[in-house]
């Protein structure tokens, strides 16, 4: 599923930023671009961060 419209990132993209190490949406967001933009993803990119960091 797109989280991210302004730059076409899934939700997919989000865990795998995740599992590779990061652990906060600044670092996905550098990583990604996830939330640079209009900024309307950043709550659920960091739900999803959160979501991934509770499995890991
Ligand atoms: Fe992510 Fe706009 S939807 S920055």
């Amino acid at each position: 599923m797109y989280v991210c419209l302004c730059h076409a990132i899934t939700d997919t993209q989000i865990r795998q930023a995740v599992s590779q190490g990061d652990t906060s949406l600044k670092e996905v967001r550098q990583r990604l671009g996830v939330g640079d933009q209009c900024g309307k993803c950043s709550r659920m990119a960091m739900q999803i961060i959160q979501q991934q960091l509770d499995l890991e």
